[in-house]
């Protein structure tokens, strides 16, 4: 992981991303059932993220943010409103072309890893661009080269079910980004890991976004949200909040006791 630089904060320096964004949505609602049993769960969204950003998405439980993110990715489509993927408008594609730009574009780390237990670390890895046609060989170079970068290069023969939870959310995280998608849609990715599992998890998204992704992140930690560029608080379905400079001080203290707090992702 990179030296500590203590006078770094999470958030600033970066010039502000612009240029088109690589997801928008425009007034999107989603509302889940029918007639007396629906469920409003967005109710009129606009979000805008561009290559380059990080931005966090925070809010209560229920609030609407694991579907934010799957409407992002093209995996649920919105009751109203528009989702642009790369300036594609999903509502157009047809199902073949939909799942392809999906499967290119958008990696996504679930809530719950979703790991296939019976293959390999590096295997689950590649699958993606294995599955986007590419040979053996090339996913597999292609999946060494993701699982470095977030720090398994050794443990890709392993499979998950022997690896730590935090290597194991690496190992998620790898698979969202093999294959260089512009979108990486992570819910929730520190999930139940340790403070030092869970920096190590935010530097790899933060240095994603910082090498020309976009990145929307959910997370109910101040402390992970201050490594983003933007913070969108979402509430009964819609945004009533957007930050542009994230507080800092939830973003690991100064102290350097950790050794691994406020960390310069870049
Ligand atoms: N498939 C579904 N069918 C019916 N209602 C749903 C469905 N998926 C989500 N909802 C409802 O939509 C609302 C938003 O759910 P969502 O999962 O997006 O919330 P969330 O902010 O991700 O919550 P959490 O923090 O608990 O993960 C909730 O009221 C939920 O019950
Ligand atoms: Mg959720």
């Amino acid at each position: 992981m990179t030296e500590r630089e203590p006078s770094a904060s999470p958030a600033d320096q970066l010039p502000r991303p612009d240029g088109e964004p690589i997801v928008r949505l425009a007034g999107v609602v989603r509302v889940h059932g029918e007639g007396p049993n629906a469920v409003p769960a967005l109710r009129g969204v606009s979000l805008d993220v561009r290559a380059g950003e990080l931005v966090a998405v925070m809010g209560p439980s229920g609030s609407g943010k694991s579907t934010l993110l799957n409407l992002a990715g093209g995996l649920d489509r919105p009751t109203e409103g528009s989702v642009l993927l790369e300036g594609r408008e999903l509502r157009d594609l047809p199902p073949k072309r939909l799942a392809e730009l999906r499967r290119r574009s958008a990696g996504y780390v679930f809530q719950d890893l979703n790991l296939i237990p019976s293959l390999t670390v590096a295997e689950n890895v590649a699958l993606p661009r294995e599955l986007d046609g590419a040979s053996t060989a090339k996913a597999r170079r292609a999946a060494l080269r993701v699982l470095e970068e977030v720090g398994l290069a050794d443990l890709g023969d392993r499979f998950p079910d022997d690896l730590s939870g935090g290597q194991r959310q690496r190992a998620a995280i790898a698979r969202a980004l093999v294959g260089e998608r512009r979108l990486i849609l992570a819910d929730e990715p520190t999930g139940a890991l340790d403070t030092r599992a869970g920096d190590e998890i935010i530097q790899v998204l933060r240095q994603r976004a910082d090498a020309g992704a976009a990145v929307l992140l959910v997370t109910h930690e101040p402390r992970y949200a201050a490594w983003a560029d933007r913070v969108v608080f979402l509430r009964d379905g819609r945004i009533t909040d957007s930050s542009d400079s994230p507080a800092t001080e939830g973003a690991g203290g100064t102290d350097g006791a950790d050794g691994m707090g406020v960390v310069s992702a870049r």
